[in-house]
């Protein structure tokens, strides 16, 4: 039986049809992939660091983080999730705290930064650090510098009268509850469990009873 009819094309015609079809597909690819390599955008970022000036040079996509810990040297801060869960890499910026993995260098120009590292020194520790050590309130350390960070910038929210999601007043100068203070660092996680001494840290600090 003449099969020709069913059949039109043959085995070798759909082969090399098949391997053309694949060329045509891998060509653009590669040009997709050569694109994405470009060289990247870099940009010159000048931060006053723990009181110091610090210009860098940096891939305009590198996070304030990063720009601390490689570019600086500044390696209290840490990397954690590397995604805003974690709180682990909390500094203050103009006073205010962030997780500075969540924030590009470049957006900070001219910002005044401030790391665990120019909270106090060994010799004269900032009250936080103080009250963390007097209350154990850390097992391994790692998330530490960022808790302490952030408690420095929660009692100075609650100072500038900033609500909470427990505030019962928006309107109102918020009380220093333990409520709140649970609320407010909630964003710094410490996989140790060392809450409940972070906790009377803080609230000695906060000249509160927890
Ligand atoms: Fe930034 Fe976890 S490392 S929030
Ligand atoms: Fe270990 Fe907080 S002390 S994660």
């Amino acid at each position: 039986m003449d099969d020709s009819n069913l059949f039109p094309i043959s085995r070798r015609d759909l082969l090399i049809a098949g391997a053309s079809s694949a060329a045509a597909t891998t060509v653009p690819a590669a040009a997709a992939e050569a694109a994405t390599q470009e060289a990247p955008v870099r940009s010159r970022v000048t931060l006053e660091v723990n009181g110091a000036p610090r210009t860098l040079d940096v891939d305009t996509r590198t996070t304030l983080l990063d720009a601390l810990r490689e570019h600086m040297h500044l390696t209290g801060t840490k990397k954690g999730c590397d995604q805003g869960q974690c709180g682990a890499c909390t500094v203050l910026v103009n006073g205010r705290r962030i997780v500075s993995c969540l924030s590009l260098a470049v957006m900070n120009q001219g910002a005044k930064v401030t790391t665990i590292e120019g909270l106090g020194t060994p010799k004269s520790l900032h009250p936080m650090q103080a009250a963390f050590i007097r209350h154990d309130g850390y097992q391994c350390g790692y998330c530490t510098s960022g808790q302490i960070c952030s408690a420095v910038g929660v009692l100075d929210e609650i100072r500038r009268g900033v609500p909470s999601h427990v505030s019962a007043d928006i309107t109102a100068q918020p009380v220093l509850s333990v409520a709140e203070l649970r609320e407010r660092m909630s964003g710094n996680i410490c996989r140790c469990g060392a809450y409940s001494n972070i906790l009377e840290a803080i609230t000695e600090v906060a000249g509160a009873k927890a």
